[in-house]
């Protein structure tokens, strides 16, 4: 009976999780959706706490007792992710989901050590899981704390000369060490097994510590999906179904987001990992090029043709994150809409730093979510619109995407501004974005520069507009 509970909760846990992230694919479901997800998993950690039962030494059926650490472990976690979730501003996101990646990771890694350190004769099943648990959680857990420590400022982005060839003989070290732990090939040499984990804390280090900080949302990916799959292996070991459905979801997740953030750059999982995009290079020949004049247009000129117009589309990015400007924007799109004007936000896929940034961003200052469009719609809707206020975004309107095939961002789909009647850029300066790359757009006919902080410029803006 009980352990038909047990079981129940399982299935519980894993209908719930699957229910849980089909609900994240919607921002009107997602909250409801990561609660009915983590409901169903409490179902099946307190189910496990309880019910489950395995063979202790004396081949009798033992359940888990040392609730001390377990409910001392689970007290101290609760306590310490529910107050770093609740205190994280918007823009360090990334690096906290880092780092909690980076602590499933370690907890696969754990699950192997124990595991291995049993007594008991091991099949050689048991043993490829332990080994391959082992390998994908250390790294994981490894490359984690890089991502984190570089995405908080901590750690400098280093390439490490002939690094690829040391990471080649490392990843060849690695196979080796797992096929002699799992073949059993030198049985007396136990140290072995500790090489695994010596050397893939190595190898998690050095493939994260060259790639760019702003190429860090994709290998967070990553280590995420490596994550699942290692916790899919303690599943294995554990024969229990729900951290198996748990890490094999999230590994796929996981990697299905990686595949889809590339190809929404336009470039492939190799050249993120191995490219220095955005780098030294491109700023050095975005800087050897010319630049043309560009021309600036006033707070009192933007206000006026704004209020005037008859549909406006906001076009966020990067630098409306950084400048946490997302409030005094709504407030923009509500004094212009009083004014009858019709105002939309046209969303890159990438635009930010993360998938979904400007629509989480967005969210938490309440603009209602039908006046998000997606980057094929707002391009529909571009030749019908009579002002595009571009606000701390770069690259995703960048017509080089299109026009040039030299350019590195060649190929990624872009927002064609160019299509409406004005075009305002918002941003501090002449800079480049991301890529690291000059942006014709700001030198066109039809745009102009309003030069300042996205957010004071849009407080200015507001008490401009109540005036016009
Ligand atoms: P970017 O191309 O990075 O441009 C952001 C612009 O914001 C900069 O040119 C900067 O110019 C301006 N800015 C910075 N702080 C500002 C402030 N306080 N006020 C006003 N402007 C400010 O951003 P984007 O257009 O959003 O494009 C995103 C880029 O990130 C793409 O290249 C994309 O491939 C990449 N990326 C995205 C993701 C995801 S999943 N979203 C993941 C990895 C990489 P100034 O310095 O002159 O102000």
């Amino acid at each position: 009976m009980e352990n038909a509970i047990l079981q129940l909760s399982y299935l519980i846990g894993s209908i719930t999780f699957i229910l849980g992230l089909k609900m994240l694919s919607h921002p009107d479901t997602a909250r409801k959706g990561n609660l009915i997800a983590a409901a169903g998993m409490i179902i099946a950690i307190f189910a496990t706490i309880f019910l489950y039962e395995y063979t202790g030494g004396e081949g009798q059926p033992v359940r888990l007792h040392n609730y001390g650490w377990i409910f001392g472990g689970l007290i101290i976690g609760t306590v310490v992710g529910s107050f770093a979730a609740k205190k994280v501003q918007m823009t360090a996101m990334p690096e906290m989901v880092s780092m909690f990646n980076g602590m499933g990771g370690a907890c696969a890694m754990l699950i192997s050590l124990v595991e291995y350190n049993k007594p008991e004769v091991k099949e050689t099943g048991t043993m490829i899981v332990i080994a391959l648990g082992m390998l994908i959680g250390t790294v994981s857990f490894a490359g984690s704390m890089i991502a984190w420590g570089k995405l908080a400022g901590k750690i400098k982005d280093r390439t490490i000369p002939g690094g690829q060839v040391i990471n080649f003989i490392i990843f060849a070290g690695l196979i080796t060490l797992v096929v002699l732990v799992v073949g059993g090939f030198l049985p007396e040499m136990h140290g072995l097994f500790y090489g695994i984990l010596a050397l893939a804390a190595l190898y998690g280090i050095l493939f994260v510590m060259p790639i760019g900080g702003a190429d860090m949302p994709v290998v967070i990916s990553l280590l995420n999906s490596f994550t699942g799959v290692a916790a899919a292996f303690g599943g294995f070991l554990y024969n229990n179904p729900v951290m198996l459905t748990g890490g094999i979801l999230v590994g796929s997740a996981g990697t299905i987001l990686t595949i889809l953030m590339c190809k929404a750059m336009n470039r492939s999982l190799k050249n993120v990992l191995i490219g220095s995009f955005g780098g030294a290079k491109a700023g050095a020949a975005a800087g050897n090029k010319e630049q043309g004049n560009y021309k600036e247009i006033s707070l009192n000129d933007t206000a006026t043709l704004m209020a005037y117009a008859q549909k406006v589309m906001i076009i966020p990015g990067y630098g409306l994150a950084v400048a946490q400007a997302q409030h005094t924007c709504h407030e923009l799109e509500k004094v212009l809409t009083d004014k009858g004007v019709e105002v939309v936000y046209g969303i890159h896929p990438v635009a930010g730093r993360m998938p979904g940034h400007m629509n989480v961003l967005l969210a938490e200052a309440d603009v209602p979510y039908e006046k998000l469009m997606e980057m094929e719609d707002a391009n529909d809707q571009m030749g019908t619109t009579d002002v595009v206020l571009i606000l701390g975004a770069n690259d995703v309107v960048n017509p080089a995407a299109k026009e040039d095939p030299t350019s590195p961002i060649y190929g990624m789909p872009i927002l064609e501004v160019e299509k409406a009647k004005h075009v305002i850029v918002n941003k501090r300066s002449m800079k480049p974005g991301y890529a690291g790359i000059e942006n014709e757009l700001f030198f066109r006919p039809k745009t102009s520069m309003l030069f300042g902080d996205a957010k004071k410029v849009l407080q200015d803006l507001v008490s401009e507009m109540k005036q016009v």
